[in-house]
């Protein structure tokens, strides 16, 4: 199992590129089983998850070519029906098939992903959209299983009870594209990844407007065609590399990003005294320690990204004063705390509020990530802790972060990674 070896390292500087972004990629990955013509992506990078993906699409027949940056799949026999529970349970986003294969061949059977480490994560969302576009549903053994003749365009709202949900948005788009006639769905999360799923089943031939609003529209056609389509870049690791241009005092230029998706993010760095400028494709970080403190709730988009929260709990503990953190999207998403506090952070839990006392000299210690962000948040740490600090079980990192290490490394981060 790797792991990463990092000494403190004072502050970043230099420019750094983006790479395309994991949530956008993976349901446009499942969107080629709508089709038996071929699917090129572009910007797709090069993680765990696009992996497991990929084993998903190949289980059910789809013929998957892999180049550097670029993904071929071919979905002309879609022979299989079935996501099993070894490939579910690696990565949750492997249901995005539901929705296409119960589309294109009227049959799918995917395993329950079960809990994770931030929370219990329903999917009712997912299977009240598909089962209102006319699929019947069964759940035994721990598998969904689902037929359906032609899918019947409705109208659905998607609303639960942490607002929109991203998954649940992504199927049931990915279903009503090939259903008969008109599909409304009303509370439909914002984020900039479900626009990039339009974007490219627009390119196959789908009829879809108000992607990026609350209530999308989508006009179902008989047949979709293949297409080639650029993946956007992961605003995640935008701004994982802005908070460590920002936690380590430094001076980054982030080349090939989207700073129009990072708006609540570049308002917080703001808040904690970090200069940003931004231009076409770029956002240049400059900041000087100690950080201003800083208080933020997560929120769906274009609220504050939960997927960052981590991060920015680390950054925190390098603020002069008390930050303020409020999780509202997951219920366990706080895994990071103890381990920042193993590295000195002093963070007291209130419910779903963390409040960080700062600044503090971290000092260097053995941790472990938990998931994929909470295992940046370590990262960042262990970058201003002083002395030699070991993070154990970054597979969570390999799924969401495409060579982080480098990318670091280049800014001037004194991080290896270490093959056990
Ligand atoms: C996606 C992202 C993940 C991100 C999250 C929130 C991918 C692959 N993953 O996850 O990185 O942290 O959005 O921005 O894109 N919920 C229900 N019922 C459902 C579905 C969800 O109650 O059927 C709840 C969830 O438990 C959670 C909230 O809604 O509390 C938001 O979840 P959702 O937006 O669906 O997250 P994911 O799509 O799983």
């Amino acid at each position: 199992m790797d792991k990463f070896i990092i000494e403190k390292s004072g502050p970043l500087t230099g420019e750094v590129q983006v790479g395309g972004s994991k949530n956008a990629c993976l349901p446009l990955m499942a969107a080629a089983l709508l089709t038996d013509q071929p699917l090129v992506l572009e910007n797709v990078p090069d993680l765990v998850d696009v992996r497991t993906m990929t084993q998903v699409l190949e289980n059910l027949g789809v013929r998957v070519t892999r180049e550097p940056g670029r993904i071929l799949l071919d979905a002309s026999r879609v022979l299989g029906y079935r996501a099993p529970y070894d490939l579910v349970r690696q990565m949750r986003a492997s249901y995005y098939v539901l929705g296409p294969l119960i589309a294109r061949n009227g049959r799918a059977e995917v395993s329950l992903p079960g809990g994770c480490a931030i929370g219990q994560r329903a999917i009712d969302l997912h299977l009240k959209g598909l089962s209102m576009l006319g699929a019947d549903i069964a759940i035994t053994r721990g598998y969904i299983y689902t037929r359906a003749g032609r899918l019947k365009g409705c109208r659905i709202n998607l609303s639960g009870p942490f607002g929109s949900s991203v998954g649940a948005t992504i199927n049931v788009m990915l279903a009503a594209v090939l259903a008969r006639g008109v599909t409304v769905i009303d509370a439909a999360a914002r984020e900039p990844e479900i626009e990039d799923l339009a974007g490219m089943l627009s390119a196959m031939g789908a009829g879809i407007e108000g992607a990026g609003s609350g209530t999308i529209r989508i006009k179902g056609v008989d047949h979709l065609h293949g297409a080639s389509y650029k993946v956007i870049p992961d605003r995640i690791e935008t701004g994982t590399l802005a908070a460590a241009a920002a936690i380590t005092g430094g001076d980054v230029l982030i080349n090939g990003c989207r700073p129009e998706h990072l708006q609540a993010v570049l308002d917080v760095l703001a808040e904690a005294g970090a200069r940003i400028e931004t231009g076409p494709e770029r956002i240049r970080i400059t900041s000087q320690l100690p950080l201003r403190p800083f208080s933020l709730g997560t929120e769906p988009y274009p609220g504050f990204p939960t997927d960052l929260q981590a991060q920015f709990c680390a950054l925190a503990t390098q603020a002069e004063g008390t930050s303020r953190v409020t999780e509202t999207i997951f219920e366990n998403r706080f895994m990071h705390v103890p381990e920042l506090i193993r590295l000195g952070a002093r963070i007291q839990v209130i419910g779903n509020t963390v409040a960080i006392e700062g600044p503090v000299k971290l000092s260097s210690a053995p941790v472990m990530a938990s998931d994929l962000r909470a295992s940046a948040a370590l990262v960042l740490a262990a970058l201003v802790a002083d002395g030699t600090s070991e993070i154990n079980r970054i597979y969570h990192l390999d799924r969401g972060y495409d060579q982080l290490e480098v990318k670091l490394s280049r800014l001037g981060a004194k991080i290896l990674r270490v093959s056990a």
